[in-house]
């Protein structure tokens, strides 16, 4: 056997389950029929505010095949649930336009779509309100910004700070809501067998999807079990439990068979959260260098009339430059819209794209080159904490990127590069996102065959988990990596928390890495043969992998990016994107360069292409499917390069890694807006930035 390498830590180690998914072998949540399995159809509300007054089930009962419908005035009640978008079919109020009124449950899906089709509901609609303003009269300043940021923060006074500066950016920007659009949609597949439950879901976190049933429910955990093998994608709208998991469990034990629910994507955008729109004001003060006086970022954002949530825009301003003056606020608006919901850099990257354009303004108004202004204002301390950095490298990041990019000798000026019909330009922002962890439990054991398994109910979104999961455990017992197993994806595993807030990774590196720890000790105080079923080692990082610390903790990273503009068609067209990222250590390169380009391709579309609206009229999203919302495919992606500079960090946990899931969209968008300014001498501020807003 050739020798094991020193660690496989960081190692390009391909993807444990790549061929079952590119054979088709690997089973996703609605792949999974058990005998005799039933198929449900959601049906949507057709008003945007209202109540349901009357409901006629007798065509829908009549269609063969229909075995039952359920609607508020049919279906059981349920239990408690933290999440008000989880208590589904329990009342008549219509929240928003495309809130699940009833289901229809059949022996095919073919059945239950048109029982669906054929199910009459009255309602009486009320005047309702989908249009987010800053002057909006319902607006309100939350206790928090999601994520339990406070809302506001201030130091000193930036307005008066602002007012006295020598230079001055004040700019309204806007970001559209946004889809997350996962290639697999929600699905869920329900079994009872007696009073035990196993769902197979699409999520990001099957054990908080068990919680929430065993409340809905009310019957214990231990009954039920959540299976999320494989995940086709979430981006945060599979991050905490959704309609259909809730849905597929109540019709499978109404009707006492298996129950199978694939939402459509058509109604994914009313039902599994969005991003919601963000209003921005910015207004940035410098001296006569360039150095900031006064940060102050303003954000206005709707909500649902059933649930707060708040996206929390303005909270990176709070990390990345210093000022003596700074203000953050949030102010959320409820309206007669869909619950929004977490989505991918939730608050950083509508934040950072408006903030590092924002900084791309005081660059040109100081007359400083974009890279050199972000260096004048590096802190030496998070500005609103006033923690030390437990690391940054963000200067090293715009400094590699300016090297791989040829970003020295740029000329400045706006709108003098041409090539035919086309004009050319370049930009940079910069990159942030936290470094969060949550408490995980997780098994290791030793087989007598030389073996190890890894137990755990880590979730793989597409991310690689399995595969970094091995590297830790491997790393940890100085074995091979090939003899490390990893069982992962079930609630029956050790629990562990959601493929979220790019903390997946350390989160459930750190409780593998911890058990193997005591697995290590363990062998070591063992005689003898192992026994037939091994010897095992599970550990808990409750109290130790804590979100505290007395350093503040992120990753940085730096965007640069080449567009070409069509002076004809008003085109954008982006040649060359480039990430440069300092997040700790890399445990696996191959799968850590997947995900930058992933969020960097999803950062080119919501600077181009992505974006929905909110009809006023109908009160709902125009672009509810992939024809109407517009996602980059592979010819929108030219060159697209992920870098990264090692990073040694002792403030994080054992492996010494920052989350890289969300980085990779902060700052893209701002970086191909700052380069269309630079082609083209216009500066949009509402995204996306398509040919009829640049004509
Ligand atoms: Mo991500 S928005 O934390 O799934």
């Amino acid at each position: 056997m050739p020798p094991a390498p020193a660690t496989p830590l960081g190692t390009p180690a391909p993807r444990r389950e790549g061929r079952a998914k590119v054979t088709g072998t690997a089973r996703y949540a609605s792949e999974h029929t058990p005998a005799d399995c039933a198929y449900a159809r959601a049906v949507p509300a057709t008003i945007a505010r209202g109540r349901i007054t009357a409901v006629d089930d007798s065509a829908a009962l009549s269609v063969p095949g229909v075995l039952a419908v359920l609607t508020p005035r049919s279906a059981p009640k349920l239990g408690d649930a933290d999440d008000p978008t989880l208590r589904l079919l329990q009342d008549d109020d219509v929240p928003h336009r495309g809130w699940y009124v009833a289901l229809v449950v059949a022996d095919t899906p073919e059945a239950a779509r048109e029982g669906a089709a054929a199910l009459r509901i009255e309602y009486e609609a009320a005047p309702h309100d989908v249009t987010v303003r800053s002057d909006h009269p319902d607006a309100y300043t939350p206790d928090n910004a999601n994520g339990g940021a406070p809302a506001c923060r201030e130091r000193g006074d930036a307005p008066a700070a602002w007012a006295r500066a020598a230079h001055r950016v004040d700019a309204a920007y806007s970001v559209p809501p946004l889809h997350n659009h996962p290639m697999e949609p929600h699905a869920s597949t329900a079994r009872w067998d007696g009073d035990r439950l196993t769902l197979h879901d699409s999520s990001q976190g099957a054990n908080a999807v068990r919680e929430a049933l065993a409340g809905l429910f009310d019957m214990p955990e231990e009954n039920i079990t959540v299976v999320a093998e494989h995940v086709g994608g979430g981006f945060g709208s599979k991050g905490t439990p959704r309609p259909q998991a809730v849905l597929a469990a109540m019709a499978a034990r109404h009707v006492g068979r298996p129950v199978k629910l694939a939402l459509s994507r058509r109604e994914l955008a009313a039902v599994v959260g969005h991003r919601a729109p963000t209003l921005h004001r910015i207004r940035l003060g410098a001296e006569t260098d360039g150095t900031l006086v006064s940060v102050d970022h303003e954000v206005t954002t709707h909500t649902s009339r059933i649930k707060e949530f708040v996206e929390q825009a303005a909270v990176p301003a709070r990390v990345m430059y210093g000022s003596a003056h700074s203000r953050t606020a949030h102010r959320v608006v409820p309206l007669d819209v869909p619950s929004p919901s977490w989505m991918r850099a939730p608050g950083e990257a509508p934040g950072m794209y408006v903030l590092e354009s924002a900084m791309d303004e005081l660059a040109e108004a100081t007359g400083l080159d974009p890279i050199e202004l972000r260096v004048r204002n590096e802190p030496g301390h998070e500005p609103d904490s006033g923690k030390p950095f437990s690391s940054r490298h963000l200067v090293e990041c715009l400094r590699e990127g300016a090297r791989r990019f040829g970003w020295d000798g740029r000329d400045p000026r706006p709108g003098v590069r041409r090539d035919g019909a086309l004009l050319t330009g370049t930009g940079v922002a910069a990159a942030t996102y936290p470094v969060l962890v949550s408490p995980s439990t997780a098994a290791v054991r030793a087989l007598p065959d030389g073996s190890y398994l890894v137990r755990i109910n880590a979730t793989d979104i597409g991310t690689g988990a399995r595969t970094v999961l091995a590297q830790v455990a491997a790393d940890a017992l100085a074995v091979p990596l090939d003899r490390v197993r990893t069982e992962i994806g079930s609630t029956d595993l050790p629990a562990a928390p959601l493929a979220g807030g790019s903390s997946g990774t350390a989160s459930w590196g750190w409780a593998v890495h911890k058990a193997c720890g005591a697995l290590a000790g363990r062998l070591a105080a063992h005689d003898g043969d192992l026994p037939a079923e091994g010897l095992e080692a599970t550990a808990d990082t409750a109290g130790t992998a804590d979100e505290e610390s007395a350093y503040a903790r992120h990753a940085f990273g730096a965007h640069f990016a080449e567009v070409r503009v069509d002076t004809a068609t008003a085109e954008v067209r982006v040649s060359r994107l480039l990430g440069v990222y300092a997040a700790g250590r890399i445990l696996n390169a191959r799968t850590a360069r997947s995900q930058f380009i992933g969020g960097m391709t999803m950062g080119l579309g919501m600077a181009l292409t992505e974006g929905s609206t909110l009809d006023p009229a109908f009160g709902d999203f125009a672009e509810r499917d992939l024809a109407a919302y517009h996602v980059p495919c592979h010819a929108d992606v030219t060159d697209i390069e992920a870098h990264w500079i090692d990073e040694e960090d002792a403030h994080l946990n054992p492996m010494g890694s920052k989350g890289i899931g969300e980085i990779g969209i902060v700052g893209t968008a701002a970086a191909i807006g700052n380069a269309v300014h630079h082609a083209t001498g216009i500066r949009l501020r509402e995204l996306p930035l398509t040919p009829d807003r640049l004509l």
